[in-house]
């Protein structure tokens, strides 16, 4: 929907965008600039620009970049529409909406409702004589009190509409009972009743500190047919994939990094014994959504998955997707405890401090695993060994991490370091060429030859498109020189996407509303990274005289252009006239 421009323009102005990334990302000043690591991508030194009287954020490592909505939207993963309520929200500003959209929100913000009304049920039940089990089951778990306010843990009564009746009487319809996931509907008569029944339950909160779903664990382990943890379903706010349990503690850790775990408990009892920057994935597999979500808030990342072998797979699985994002991964492995719960309550804290001192970087963990497979006594088997290792070993991208694990695996094996750099190099060639193929085969899928990523930001007119930069470069900066372009129209730029943005910013000067890059509307994320980016390029002191070298160049190449086409129309022509004629 189109929010009315004079309501983007407050909203805009109402979030300073320094101060709206600042909520993400530490900013240091440098002239009319400000400087961060971008929390798009992994990095150590700061190439994430913030440029307040312009409004606009820039990264120039992964090239990033627009308005403060569009940093919005990147950063918490919203549509637009979305991105603008958030604002609005902050700022404390009515959003004028249309009903279809009204209802959406006002459903999601419903069900957020109606969960917390669900967790302060269950965790009232759980000081209730009828939770007297559960209070005794979590504390024998270790559990402290405060741990126990600070998570939300609850009970949910072994009875059939508690919480039905009494979110009910809270004013919730049968409707927004069903799409919360919290009921079962029965199949014969429709009637609702309550999905957890006496389970511990686990509320799970999402970054922003809504409650949008729950774990729940059954307290005895003797019922076999039951399942040890019950989750809440997907709901219009519920999406396991893309939440992690914790994280809204976690987030604010001050360790600088953050701990994955599998389980709900390792996350709870890692935060009691003091390290707060633990989370866990919610009862699957870790995502790529969940690894670029970590990468948000940290750049490294301590994997602590169980010692068995499902809890190896799963490292191995996981290893990958934290790198993508942009992650640096060490392991820690698993010893004399079959999880960090368990580690805690036997050892402590301070030999678990140990362990966490010892945990390797991912390459070591690696190498330790593939060195596991192995007999090394046996030949043949000593052989697949250093292969394999090479394997390993030439997908690294520094040639002295290559060098200095060659060297470790030659030692293990008793080989000679050239013997084994040997090896290393041919499963870099082998590796190469595969690369190759994969790329080809990528260039040759017609889906993706017909419809090129950015082909509305190629330029076909290299003279004229540095010059439209620079001209709306220059407008963004002082939107009065706007008064002397007149003759210039969006059919004068070589590129298509500069003649919208002019369009529109013109449009906007005439109108009176602000000239800026959060003006500009249905442009796509990676066009509006394109036109922060080219801001940022053409940055410098507005000059005039520029402007007008601008504006000249553009016409004379619309000029010059246009004569060509037609001349190559013509052309075009006589030949089509040539072969008629000589068919006919
Ligand atoms: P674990 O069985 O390792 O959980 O499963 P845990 O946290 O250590 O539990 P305790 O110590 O026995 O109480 C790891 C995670 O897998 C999911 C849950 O998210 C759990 O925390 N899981 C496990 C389920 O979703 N359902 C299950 O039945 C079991
Ligand atoms: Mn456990």
């Amino acid at each position: 929907m189109a929010f009315p421009p004079a309501f983007l323009d407050e909203l805009v102005a109402r979030n300073p965008i320094e101060d709206v990334v600042g909520q993400y990302v530490t900013l240091r000043r440098s002239g009319s600039n400000l400087f961060g690591l971008c929390p798009f991508h992994g990095e150590k030194t700061a190439s994430f620009s913030v440029t307040p009287d312009k409004g606009m954020f820039y990264c120039f490592g992964c090239h990033k970049g627009g308005s403060v909505i569009n940093f919005e939207m990147e950063i918490e993963n919203l549509s637009y529409a979305d991105a603008v309520r958030a604002l609005a929200k902050r700022a404390g500003m009515e959003v004028p909406e249309d009903e279809q959209y009204q209802s959406r929100y006002r459903q999601q913000e419903r069900l957020w409702a109606l969960h917390k009304e669900a967790a302060r049920f269950f965790h009232t039940k759980l000081y209730d004589p009828i939770g007297a089990n559960a209070l005794k089951y979590a504390y024998d778990r270790g559990m402290t009190k405060s741990t126990l306010t600070k998570f939300g843990i609850g009970y949910a009564p072994d009875s059939w509409t508690d919480l039905v009746d009494a979110l009910r009487q809270k004013g919730y319809t049968d409707q927004e009972l069903r799409d919360s996931g919290l009921v079962t509907v029965s199949r014969k008569n429709g009637n609702l009743f309550d999905r957890f029944r006496d389970r511990l339950m686990f509320p799970i909160i999402d970054v922003r500190g809504n409650v949008i779903g729950f774990g729940g664990r059954i307290m005895n382990n003797t019922d076999k047919s039951a399942a040890k943890y019950l989750n809440s379903p997907e709901t219009l706010i519920f999406n396991k994939r893309k939440n992690l349990f914790a994280l809204n503690l976690a987030k604010k850790s001050k360790l600088g990094y953050l701990i994955l775990v599998e389980g709900y408990m390792d996350a709870i009892a890692l935060h009691q014994y003091g390290f707060d920057c633990a989370v866990a994935s919610l009862g699957t597999a870790l995502t790529e959504d969940g690894a670029a979500l970590l990468s948000r808030y940290t750049d490294q990342v301590v994997l602590i998955y169980d010692g068995d072998a499902a809890g190896q797979n799963a490292t191995q699985r996981a290893i990958p997707m934290l790198e993508k994002a942009g992650l640096q991964v060490k392991v820690l492995q698993m010893r004399d405890a079959k999880d960090p719960d368990e580690f805690l309550k036997k050892f402590g804290a301070d030999r678990f401090r140990l362990l966490l001192e010892e945990s390797s970087n991912r390459v070591e963990y690696q190498l330790a695993a593939i060195l596991k497979k192995y007999d090394l006594r046996d030949d043949d088997q000593k052989v697949k060994y250093l292969q394999e290792s090479a394997e390993l070993i030439s997908s690294l991208g520094s040639s002295v991490q290559r060098e200095v694990y060659a060297g470790r695996v030659a030692e293990a094996a008793k080989i000679s370091l050239d013997a084994m750099k040997l090896e290393v190099q041919r499963a870099y060639k082998r590796r190469q060429a595969r690369q190759k193929k994969q790329q080809e085969k990528i260039d040759l899928a017609p889906a993706r030859n017909l419809q090129p990523k950015s082909r509305t930001i190629r330029y076909d007119n290299m003279k004229s498109a540095m010059a439209e930069e620079m001209l709306l470069a220059l407008v963004l900066q002082e939107p009065a020189l706007l008064d002397q372009t007149a003759p210039l129209t969006k059919e004068m730029f070589s590129s298509e996407l500069l003649g919208r943005v002019y369009a529109q910013l013109s449009q906007r000067h005439r109108e009176g509303l602000e000239v800026n890059l959060s003006g500009l509307t249905d442009f796509t994320s990676e066009e509006m990274s394109h036109i922060a980016g080219l801001v940022q390029r053409n940055q410098g002191p507005v000059n005039e005289q520029a402007l007008l070298d601008c504006l000249r160049t553009i016409q004379r190449e619309y000029q010059t252009g246009k004569v060509a086409t037609e001349a190559d129309l013509l052309a075009l022509r006589d030949k089509m006239k040539e072969r008629k004629g000589i068919r006919a």
